[in-house]
């Protein structure tokens, strides 16, 4: 698969199509059908070794392997290019089943603490308003500095703290403004955008379960400042609420 092969959203995602074997996705699912019931919490989120087990049978595909090896060569010249740094690769890797349970989980707007994300579709929720899709907004910032990658992260943190349907209207009038792009998802393609500079995040879910196997590549190392901020102010809030 090289880059010939793609569909593109703009130049937000670069789309490669039919890359994944839909017998490979229906064993991933058949593996989390096994264990879905036992996750706690139930938020749909797992940083977890089933993840990068996922992740290491995708690398067995040679098309996925190459596809993944292209891109993570992109990535790493922006970093010298336009970060001006090297980065290093510690890949994350992220298991997120949403379901009608976890509105928690939604309409978080946020940049990537990583220059590469990788999305492999595995099971979506239904067609409609409220299927999960990940949304986009068409304007990306410019690399920033650690302080102002600070103020942002801090901004947002407080936007997450708000109400789902105050966060929802947010995030809705960035799509009806058409400053937002909806990203409709297929399983067998993967997805590819550089999250550090693209604001994004996830409809809810309203009925049904959507699975994304999710491969973080690149660290840019901006955000130690406001992770240990927010963490500290995160504490102070347990603390005054009884819970520390
Ligand atoms: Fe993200």
């Amino acid at each position: 698969m090289n880059v010939n092969d793609q569909a593109r959203h703009g130049s937000l995602v670069d789309v490669y199509v039919n890359v994944v074997p839909l017998k490979l996705i229906e064993t991933l699912n058949a593996t989390i059908d096994e264990t879905r019931h036992d996750w706690k919490p139930t938020d749909g989120r797992r940083e977890s070794v089933m993840a990068q087990s996922f992740a290491e049978l995708l690398r067995e595909n040679a098309a996925f392997h190459a596809i993944e090896t292209q891109v993570c060569a992109a990535a790493q010249l922006w970093a010298t290019t336009v970060l001006k740094r090297e980065v290093s690769d510690d890949p994350l890797h992220v298991l997120r089943c949403v379901d009608p349970r976890a509105d928690s989980q939604s309409y978080l707007r946020h940049f990537d603490s990583h220059i590469l994300t990788m999305l492999v579709p595995l099971q979506l929720a239904p067609n409609g308003e409220r299927n999960g899709d990940l949304v986009m907004r068409i304007f990306q910032r410019e690399a920033k500095s650690a302080t102002a990658n600070f103020l942002t992260k801090t901004y947002l943190f407080f936007e997450h703290g708000l109400p789902f349907l105050i966060r929802r209207s947010l995030a809705t009038r960035d799509l009806s403004n058409a400053n937002s792009q909806r990203i409709v998802c297929r399983p067998g393609n993967v997805y590819v955008f550089n999250g550090l500079i693209t604001l994004h995040h996830n409809l809810d879910v309203g009925v049904g379960e959507r699975r994304m196997l999710i491969i973080h590549h690149y660290d840019a190392g901006l955000t130690a400042g406001a992770r240990t901020v927010i963490r500290s102010f995160r504490i102070l809030l347990d603390r005054l609420a009884g819970i520390y």
